[in-house]
């Protein structure tokens, strides 16, 4: 059988199959594709066989290849951007302090509301434009900065929408428990009510997520509401995720695992019970790390500690307009690294097969094996070591989605006709 795109001579294969040690490093190999499914993976040169006159040969001498990177935490949708915040956080005015003085989330909020479908959706294109250019095939997008019906369901479908008009896969997550919006403040068991019946309701009608989050935070909702909002995302059909024990501990990774959530994230102060738990129940750990550096909050989620006890622990960019201003998984690995101590090897399987199961993707995406869909990444690096190493660069020289050809000699792909 000939394959369709063959990419030869790699220096190194990064496979982050779940049965491997590290990231299952193939040195010196190829990748075979055919009908947007991966054929083949090895090492040393693809049979004649595999060859015909119209496969494609990618030469990735002195390159390497990766699964697609998998964004597992993003708030992809959203209007305006918070860079005035700037000089508040550098006077050391706490993200807590800022959000009850109506900044914060509620910023957003206004800025979102007052966005029509169409200028969001502008604007998460030109961010899945650049994470697709930087290694990112799949994306977990979460409303949340709209928390009225109408915006609610406008940024959700505006997800939707633009997962059938460009190349990157969108996971979409309702989030509406993000924060208790003016016209409900200081009456949170008000807006559950809202929530619980005007709108999950529709957003499970009308398949509008797979998933809902909720931000369980001091101020925000505590771990009892967080487990009615759970538990009525449950009912209707969603599966869970869960913002734990991110500033304040509340034990959100105690109920994460007790809601049986897919993921928890955050976690920078996640209590030794809660890690415990997350084992136990196979909830997935999504680290930030850029979340930490930004809020400049000196410390890191105990990655190192999870995954000793044997937690899966996925990366993400938790990509916002106030807490995480980047596109860029490869601007977070140096985080990952230099912040969490993690090896690159560790890294790039925590943005690839351990996000897919932070995003229920494990058995499509995630890895490069036989049968797995072919979403891959060619960087121009010797091995994965130097794409964390050399920071603050794009690599990406390559990426396949879907068996076909996105992004090639750093730029988006047309075929030429
Ligand atoms: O994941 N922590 C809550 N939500 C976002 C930040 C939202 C914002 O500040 O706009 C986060 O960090
Ligand atoms: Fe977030």
């Amino acid at each position: 059988m000939f394959a369709d795109i063959i990419i030869t001579n790699a220096s190194s294969i990064a496979t982050c199959k779940d049965s491997q040690e590290g990231a299952g490093i193939i040195e010196k190999g190829y990748v075979a594709v055919k009908d947007g499914i991966i054929l083949e993976v090895k090492a040393g040169s693809p049979a004649e066989e595999l060859i015909g006159s119209s496969t494609v040969i990618i030469d990735a001498v002195g390159k390497t290849v990766t699964p697609g990177l998998v964004d597992a935490h993003t708030h992809l949708v959203h209007g305006g951007s918070r860079e005035k915040e700037l000089a508040l956080k550098l006077k050391g005015v706490p993200y807590l302090d800022i959000l009850k003085m109506g900044g914060g989330i509620l910023s957003t909020v206004k800025n979102t509301r007052s966005a029509t479908k169409e200028q969001l959706k502008a604007k998460a294109a030109k961010s899945l434009k650049e994470m697709l250019l930087n290694g990112t095939t799949t994306v977990e997008a979460k409303s949340g900065y709209g928390l009225d019906f109408d915006t609610e369901i406008k940024c959700l479908e505006a997800a939707q929408e633009l997962n059938a008009e460009q190349p990157v896969d969108i996971v979409s997550t309702y989030m509406g428990a993000h924060a208790i919006p003016e016209e409900f403040k200081g009456n949170a068991q008000g807006y559950m009510n809202f929530m619980f019946e005007k709108v999950m309701p529709y957003v499970a009608d009308k398949k509008l997520a797979e998933f809902v989050d909720v931000f369980c935070e001091e101020g925000v909702f505590s771990p009892e509401e967080a487990r009615l909002i759970m538990q009525k995302a449950k009912d209707l059909g969603f599966k869970l995720k869960i913002h734990a024990d991110e500033i304040v501990p509340l034990q959100g990774a105690e109920v994460a695992a007790e809601m049986g959530a897919v993921s928890a994230d955050h976690l920078l102060a996640a209590s030794d019970k809660g890690i415990e738990d997350m084992a136990r129940t196979g909830v997935t750990a999504v680290a930030l790390p850029g979340t930490s550096f930004y809020l400049m909050l000196g410390k890191y989620a105990q990655a190192r500690k999870m995954l000793d006890a044997g937690v899966r622990v996925a990366i993400a960019t938790d990509y916002n307009p106030g807490t995480s201003p980047t596109e860029s998984l490869q601007t977070v690995m140096a985080f990952a690294c230099f912040g969490m101590r993690l090896t690159p090897e560790e890294i790039i399987k925590a943005m690839t097969l351990n996000a897919a199961y932070a995003v229920n993707r494990q058995n499509e995406i995630g890895s490069i094996e036989k049968g797995k869909k072919a979403d891959l990444v060619v960087f121009d690096a010797p091995n994965i070591d130097y794409v964390v190493y050399h920071y603050g660069i794009n690599h990406v020289d390559t990426v396949i989605k879907n068996g076909n050809i996105v992004v090639r000699n750093r730029q988006l792909y047309k075929e030429e006709k």
